[in-house]
């Protein structure tokens, strides 16, 4: 008996990283799995499909509204339904304000906060005929404390924050759930683009002294999913070794 038996976990940008822990977690909780990336990796599909769980992985944009109603319909079409849904997708295009050009701020805040919007427009009305779901955004410790170069991320985790409270305000009395989790410092493709000295400074800053691992994010992204928290909607759970407490 696994603790997702028979549900369905919609995962955008896992073809690596974050999200692939998550949807490898899920599936070995017994979820089925639809995911999306810009790319689709076929070595995620393939590992997917060994827990033995459906999987189908979709190409697209989750930051395009009209890419992301067609996914979800098609999702919907072939899953029958969708329980879960992780707004993972994200990246970082970082500098100081002074020399932000507009293009970093638009892309960012498209990409990591209107993905996140796309998508529970497009499956909030599937979990609502279903009367339950649960709803998890990918913040950043960073989007509750703000960072110096990075104010366009910063900002768009913050959103994603206030968005998934909003949701779950909205959406509770029809059973559905909206939380998010705040990551620290996890080693990822994303964080390996940091100069090493940027990345060493970091863990000496965490008291447990170490960056966390996508499993690190995926157990707690399990129990969001999960009906171990039932009762737990419009949270923030800080995933960050003790750094931001
Ligand atoms: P990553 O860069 O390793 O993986 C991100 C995945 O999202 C990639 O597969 C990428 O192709 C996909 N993606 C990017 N733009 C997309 C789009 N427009 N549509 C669909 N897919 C898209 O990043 P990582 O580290 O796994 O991050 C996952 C999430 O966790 C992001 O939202 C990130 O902001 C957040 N996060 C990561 C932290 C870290 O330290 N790595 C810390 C705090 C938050």
């Amino acid at each position: 008996m696994g603790l997702l038996d028979g549900k369905v976990a919609l995962i955008t940008g896992a073809s690596r990283g974050i999200g692939k822990a998550i949807a490898l977690k899920f599936a070995a909780e017994g979820a089925d799995i639809a995911f999306t990336d810009l790319k689709v990796a076929p070595e995620t599909v393939s590992e997917l499909a060994q827990t033995g769980v459906r999987v189908k992985a979709w190409e697209s944009n989750a930051a395009s509204f009209e890419d992301t109603a067609r996914v979800v319909d098609e999702i919907t079409r072939e899953f029958g339904r969708i329980d879960i849904l992780v707004n993972n997708a994200g990246i970082t295009k970082d500098g100081l304000m002074l020399r932000m050009e507009e293009s970093q701020w638009d892309a960012v805040l498209t990409v990591n906060l209107k993905s996140a919007f796309n998508y529970i427009h497009a499956v909030s009305p599937v979990m609502m005929r279903q009367r339950c779901g649960s709803i998890i955004g990918m913040a950043s410790v960073v989007g509750l404390h703000g960072n110096a170069g990075q104010a366009n991320y910063a900002a768009s985790k913050g959103g994603m924050i206030a968005l998934h409270k909003s949701i779950a305000k909205e959406l509770g009395p029809r059973g559905i759930r909206a939380n998010c989790i705040a990551p620290g410092f996890i080693i990822t493709d994303m964080t390996a683009a940091l100069p090493e000295a940027v990345r060493n400074e970091w863990v000496k800053t965490i008291p447990l002294r170490r960056g966390g691992t996508p499993e690190d994010i995926a157990g707690v992204a399990l129990f969001l999913a999960s009906d171990l928290s039932a009762y737990v909607s419009g949270q923030v759970v800080n995933v960050c070794g003790g750094m931001a407490c």
